[in-house]
């Protein structure tokens, strides 16, 4: 093989018309018409046609009738220009094509689980998109699916994306540091992934949640500007832009405050959306935590699009609508949106039955108002409930128009009332196309509360426990004092996603003390935890903040792919698992036994000690309790089921295992025909349902 003068597929162009160039790549298509045969040949550089003629070689064109889809090869050949009306516009190299002298097979392939070719050999001949397989039969054969060039691509581009940024770093003097991945748990909020240490019997390390810790040791050892393409782990529910172990551009930086910061990853942001064509605005602006929720009810605002919250307590105040009154008697708060001239979109119906009673006690709220703006006065089924001076003052506060639909959302909960208006705001704005395509709407949201509250009457921290708060005379004991606090953290919102967080952080020991006091962490227990970080901030810690950055969810936006895993190489499925490799899987008994983790904990009564007390595994195993008199009788039928276990494997063959070993028959209704319910008749049967659609109820979508 001579790699030297090997020519990328996709660079072949009309330059090289009369040269004589060898490639080396895999059959994306072939056609085959007897005495010629072509086919299409890729590498990552893309895709050129070359042809076999029997006029070239016979035995040549023989064996390139033999090559099927993904077959390895190699060729040498000259470059022709194509026929006029014989082009090919789906490939950059459409103007030329190459007539192959020798062909060498180097690696066949078995048949395919699903196509690769995304290019079309003839005009309007249909190819296949990664869209019409099966997710983790894609994940199952990943290095398949990352052969076509659009996967190529994206993890290409995510390399641009994360070059663009290392180079802004660098030359702003930050360096690269890596910081471990067998640790100690890092506080993020999610579960921790654990490591069972063989070296220390019983003992644990834990993946990094983030590289938190370390990075502000780094600033407290002198590293000034640190930066690390770092990769995190957190065990919790996964979301369409959630992976369990996903990148992080993790910064840091002293000496410095918020200004900073904000220029900085503006700059990384724009940067990393030129890699996809996508133009930021410079300077992003900036909206505080409290009118986030105010008008959107999100921390994660979407700003591309209107329908601000409109406030309209003060209107109601001495209403005799019976829900709004009794609402604002236990101090609750009444929200709305003005969908402007939507309602022909928004009908009655839609309004009553869609939305105010399925949508909105989908999203967690009690119900909704609504109102029309018809002939230039209100109109809804409660309208008559309010006032004239109420009604012009409904018109006046959410400047209705006609053909103006209003929604609005009362509750004795603020959180919940702009909780529910936030997701009945994104609902109406894709539903109504309300959303324009191709805008970027970056904005920083800041003042975040320092803490959020508990169920059990304390705190918790709303980013982690190292967040500087906005003043530091506060008593960690008392809870209203505390959810007064608001951080100095910031995260980086584009189109309601959110990209980034960060925070100028506690540099000092004792205000660091006093938030895990107000944490409910004793000084033991916050010594246990974190000793090591605390003893460090005893000897003189600079000032000093970061940001981390989501590379997957920054890289599959800059790309508008569906989801992040298709910008990860190998991601996990959306239950946490790896169809290729088949991770998580089992591990045997004796890797358990030389870590020490078949009695953790609960002694005889682990599994893995069966021989010694199999009750006792039986019942942790299963998680049901034995009572004494129980225990003969499930100790003989195991013992039984174990001696025929041992019987059936003595005599086991090579034989195909039988699915079923009873020949299959309806066990309910032998000989039976099916009857239908007679309430299906008299339609009794689908009266509570939602929605129905003849004779079935009809469910929700499962959407990603
Ligand atoms: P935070 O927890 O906000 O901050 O994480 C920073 C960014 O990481 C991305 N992200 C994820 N991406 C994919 N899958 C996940 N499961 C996932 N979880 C988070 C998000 C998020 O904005 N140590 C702090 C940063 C700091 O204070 O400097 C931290 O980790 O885009």
């Amino acid at each position: 093989m001579n790699w030297q003068e090997r020519t990328g597929c996709g660079n072949v162009g009309k330059d090289d018309v009369g040269r004589e160039i060898q490639l080396q790549g895999w059959v994306d298509a072939r056609r085959d018409h007897g005495e010629v045969l072509f086919i299409h040949l890729r590498d990552w550089t893309g895709i050129v046609q070359v042809v076999f003629q029997e006029t070239e070689s016979k035995d040549m064109l023989e064996t390139a009738q033999n090559l099927r889809e993904e077959y390895c090869i190699e060729i040498t050949g000259r470059v022709v220009a194509r026929a006029p009306g014989t082009e090919n516009s789906s490939i950059t190299t459409g103007t030329i094509e190459v007539t192959a002298s020798a062909l060498s097979v180097l690696n066949a392939s078995v048949g395919l689980p699903f196509h690769i070719s995304e290019k079309a050999m003839v005009a309007g001949a249909v190819v296949g998109t990664p869209a019409n397989v099966a997710e983790d039969l894609r994940l199952q054969y990943r290095y398949l699916d990352l052969r076509r060039p659009s996967m190529q691509d994206n993890l290409i581009k995510r390399h641009q994306i994360i070059k663009s940024a290392r180079k802004i770093l660098e030359d702003r003097g930050f360096i690269e540091v890596e910081t471990p991945c067998l640790t100690k748990s890092t506080p993020e909020g999610a579960r921790d992934y654990i490591v069972p240490s063989r070296v220390h019997p019983g003992e644990f390390y834990a993946l990094p949640q983030s590289p938190q810790l370390f990075k502000q040791l780094l600033m407290v050892s002198g590293l000034e500007r640190y930066y690390q393409v770092a990769r995190c782990f957190r065990d919790e529910d996964l979301r369409p832009n959630r992976q369990p172990e996903f990148t992080q551009l993790d910064i840091e930086a002293s000496f410095i405050d918020e200004s900073f910061l904000f220029e900085l990853i503006e700059e990384i942001v724009s940067q990393m959306f030129a890699v996809g064509g996508i133009d930021l605005l410079r300077p992003f602006p900036k909206m505080c935590y409290q009118e986030a929720i105010a008008t959107t009810g999100s921390d994660r605002p979407d700003l591309r699009f209107g329908l601000r919250f409109v406030a309209a307590t003060d209107l109601f105040t001495n209403t005799s609508y019976a829900i709004f009154k009794q609402i604002l008697k236990r101090n609750g708060c009444i929200i709305g949106i003005n969908v402007k001239g939507q309602s022909e979109a928004l009908s009655k119906n839609v309004l009553q039955n869609e939305y105010a009673k399925q949508i909105v006690p989908g999203f967690g709220g009690k119900g909704m108002t609504w109102m029309r703006m018809v002939d230039g006065k209100l109109d809804s089924n409660i309208v008559q409930f309010f006032s004239p001076a109420e009604q012009q003052d409904i018109i006046e506060r959410f400047e209705c128009e006609d053909g103006d639909v209003l929604m609005i959302i009362a509750d004795p909960s603020y959180a919940l009332a702009t909780k529910v208006l936030g997701q009945l705001r994104l609902h109406v704005a894709d539903r109504l196309g309300l959303i324009p395509k191709n805008t970027w709407s970056p904005v920083w949201v800041t003042d975040f509360p320092l803490f959020d509250p508990t169920e059990t009457g304390g705190v918790t921290s709303t980013h982690h426990p190292f967040t500087a708060p906005d003043r530091t005379d506060f008593d960690p004991q008392n809870v209203s004092d505390l959810l007064s606090l608001k951080s100095r953290a910031y995260d980086i919102v584009l189109n309601g996603e959110e990209l980034g967080g960060g925070s100028i952080r506690i540099d000092n020991r004792e205000v660091q003390q006093k938030i895990f006091t107000a944490l409910g962490l004793t000084p033991e227990e916050a010594a246990q935890k974190f000793g090591f970080f605390l003893q460090a901030f005893e000897f003189g810690p600079p000032p000093h903040g970061g940001l981390a950055l989501g590379i997957d969810r920054i890289a599959a936006m800059v790309l508008s792919t569906r989801s992040i895993r298709d910008v990860i190489a190998f991601p996990k499925n959306r239950s946490a698992f790896c169809p290729l490799t088949h991770a998580p899987s089992l591990v045997s008994h004796e890797q358990l036994a030389e870590l020490e983790l078949l009695n953790l904990g609960g002694g005889e009564a682990m599994p893995g000690k069966a021989e010694k007390n199999l009750l006792e595994t039986l019942s942790w195993v299963s998680r049901i309790g034995i009572r004494e008199e129980e225990a003969l009788m499930i100790k003989t039928a195991v013992e039984q089921a174990e001696k025929l276990a041992t019987q059936i494997q003595a005599r086991a063959t090579d034989e195909e295992p039988m699915f079923s070993v009873i020949p299959l028959q309806n066990r309910t209704r032998p000989g039976r025909e099916a009857v239908a319910h007679f309430g299906v008749e008299n339609g009794d049967l689908l009266t509570n349902a939602a929605e129905v659609k003849g004779d079935f109820f009809k469910v929700a979508n499962i959407i990603e």
